[in-house]
């Protein structure tokens, strides 16, 4: 037997409408439904709402949205696990482009300024570049995020500071990169987060762990960086 649910939508398409409102829709909850399945609902509703997705699998991280105050993958979240009123909104923290589509501009700006890739001084070996399983084991809880940015755009030093402090997603992977034993830029990559806002201008909140649809740590990850550059210093 399926039930109805209100879902109250945030839309706003900004060659329309002077300002946002709220749209409610009424969505018949099926056995095993996800958040995602309701937006697509809508859309065959009124195919002027937009949202993102792609994959269906938590796997893309195209679908975050904010949920009754919470930032999660629409395609991960059963609908029956949350409380009414649904209220769905975009993620916080960026320029709104259309109803749920965020300009994701400055979280990928941050995540390229802290060079998302293995740098080597030395040249490369004929073959790969082997790592022991331990070395190996030290990317896990790194390596598995999605970049969603539902971790970012729950941080307030993020909302104040997007042109300066990197965020807990890009922080995460600087860190995945300064412990992968076959990248030899640690003192470079040290110095790049030098300052009060890179990575300083976190005041570990905790949002971002709360919010994380992969149960990563960011606030973790820029506790072993802050380590490091406390260390250097010294
Ligand atoms: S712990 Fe740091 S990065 Fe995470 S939400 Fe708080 S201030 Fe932002
Ligand atoms: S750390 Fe988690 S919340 Fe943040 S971008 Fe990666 S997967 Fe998404
Ligand atoms: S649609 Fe890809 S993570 Fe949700």
């Amino acid at each position: 037997m399926s039930h109805l649910v209100k879902i109250h939508l945030f839309r706003f398409n900004p060659e329309r409408d002077t300002q946002s409102r709220m749209q409610v829709f009424d969505v018949a909850v099926h056995s095993g439904m996800m958040l995602r399945d309701a937006l697509l609902e809508i859309k065959a509703l009124d195919e002027t709402f937009a949202f993102r997705h792609s994959c269906g699998e938590g796997v893309c991280g195209s679908d975050g949205v904010n949920v009754n105050g919470v930032n999660c993958l629409a395609c991960t979240t059963p609908l029956t696990s949350l409380t009414e009123p649904i209220i769905i909104r975009p993620l916080p923290g960026c320029p709104i482009i259309r109803d749920l589509i965020v300009d994701m501009s400055k979280f990928y700006e941050q995540y390229r300024a802290i060079r998302p890739y293995l740098i080597r001084t030395e040249p490369l070996p004929e073959h790969e570049l082997l790592q022991s399983p331990s070395e190996r084991a030290q990317l896990d809880g790194l390596y598995e995020c999605i970049l969603c940015g539902c971790c970012t755009t729950a941080c307030p030093s993020f909302w104040w500071n997007p042109d300066q402090f990197h965020g807990p997603a890009a922080l995460l992977q600087a860190w995945r990169f300064l412990i992968d034993s076959r990248d030899q830029a640690m003192n470079a990559r040290l110095d790049a987060l030098e300052g009060p806002y890179r990575l300083f201008r976190c005041h570990s909140i905790m949002n971002c762990v709360e919010m994380c649809p992969k149960q990563l740590n960011p606030t973790q990850a820029i506790g072993h960086i802050k380590m490091l550059l406390l260390n250097k210093a010294i």
